[in-house]
């Protein structure tokens, strides 16, 4: 069974590094990887590869940055072309950038069937682009895995509920796989000199594209009581010119994740407007404050494992000193969701 993958940003390298190991080791399939290329920077894909043992992808689009029309259309196009010539049996999506909804849409023209990880995720906010490439997604694919049983619910309230499972999340498989790792290959003081720190990331549109937002971020880091290690992503850095912030605040590049498995390690909480560090924040113990207005996951706010603060400078050093309780559950499966997902589409 030819399998074709379909990834271009930076989280998707994340979960096609573990679900691509056990396609390359499984003998019922054949597995074609595609990078669109919306994610180019070195330090934003090659280095992902590199360390998570991703085989070369077998196409490069090259697309890039460009606005959300140009950028699809021209993935679209590009994606069509490849599975026209590949002919796979399915194809498979991961999560919700532009790469996934113009994979999914390039694919269903085709009647080709598509596989969706990281089903179901809602943040009922039209407005995040993501939003709407979940949405699209979901209903134009064939088979929904979805990461929490509350992504379940939220596909069954928009009937999807007979094509849609419960796999658990391909990044907890991830992190239980790399961990060791991270401590083996990556070193701390390559990365900081810092011994304390909060560990803080911010790339979201609409705290990028807001200068107000992102300065009450900023003032608010500035205040904090130990230092913020703050990986920046490209999109903010461009938008720093304008924005006032004092020492306490330490831009460094973005970096690997291996490294970033180290820095959860050795931080002492986080502050992040990522869905995915907030859950690898949970998975690592540690406390998350969350720069957005609300979260797709819900589960990680239980026992104050999380906050939602927005951009509140009072809340955000408010819930910085709160404390949280011990226990957490296993809403994102036992490690065996990239299993669970392969002998579903196996066997579909
Ligand atoms: C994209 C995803 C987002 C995901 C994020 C992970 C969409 C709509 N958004 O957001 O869901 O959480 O990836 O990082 O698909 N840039 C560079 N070099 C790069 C990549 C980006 O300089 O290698 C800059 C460019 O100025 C670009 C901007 O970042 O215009 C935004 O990049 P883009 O891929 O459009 O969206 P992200 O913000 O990375």
């Amino acid at each position: 069974m030819k399998i074709l993958n379909i990834i271009g940003a930076r989280p998707q390298f994340i979960k096609v590094g573990i679900v691509n190991k056990s396609l390359e080791y499984d003998s019922r399939f054949t597995s074609v990887i595609v990078h669109t290329g919306q994610h180019y920077d070195e330090n934003m894909s090659k280095i992902f590869f590199d360390e998570l043992e991703i085989a070369k992808p077998d196409y490069n689009l090259g697309i890039g940055s460009a606005s959300h029309g140009k950028q699809t259309a021209a993935m679209l196009s590009g994606i069509e072309d490849i599975l026209l010539k590949e002919k796979p049996d399915w194809v498979i999506v991961y999560g919700d950038t532009n790469s996934t909804i113009a994979g999914s849409l390039a694919a269903s023209k085709l009647h080709i069937r598509i596989a969706h990880v990281e089903a179901g995720l809602r943040s009922f906010n039209r407005k995040m682009p993501e939003e709407i490439n979940r949405i699209a997604t979901d209903h134009i694919s064939d088979l929904l895995f979805a990461p929490t049983t509350t992504a379940m619910n939220l596909l069954e309230k928009e009937g999807l509920q007979e094509k849609s499972f419960f796999s658990g999340d391909v990044m907890y498989d991830s992190i239980l796989y790399f961990e060791k790792l991270a401590e083996q290959k990556a070193d701390l003081k390559n990365i900081t000199d810092l011994l304390e720190f909060y560990l803080a990331t911010i790339h979201r549109q609409e705290n990028t594209d807001n200068p107000q937002k992102l300065q009450k971020i900023f003032t608010a880091f500035s205040q904090l009581d130990y230092p913020v290690l703050l990986p920046l992503h490209p999109r903010t850095k461009k938008m720093l010119t304008s924005i006032t912030y004092n020492d306490n605040i330490k831009i460094i590049d973005p970096v690997s994740y291996l490294e970033m498995i180290l820095l959860l390690k050795n931080c002492k909480k986080v502050l992040t407007d990522s869905g995915g560090l907030q859950k690898e924040a949970y998975f690592m113990k540690k406390q998350c404050i969350t720069l957005r207005d609300e979260t797709e996951w819900t589960e990680t706010l239980e026992n104050n494992w999380n906050f939602i603060v927005g951009t509140d400078v009072n809340l955000i050093t408010e819930k910085v000193s709160s404390k949280r309780i011990e226990q957490q559950n296993n809403y994102f499966g036992n490690g065996n969701s990239v299993t669970k997902i392969l002998d579903n589409i196996y066997n579909y």
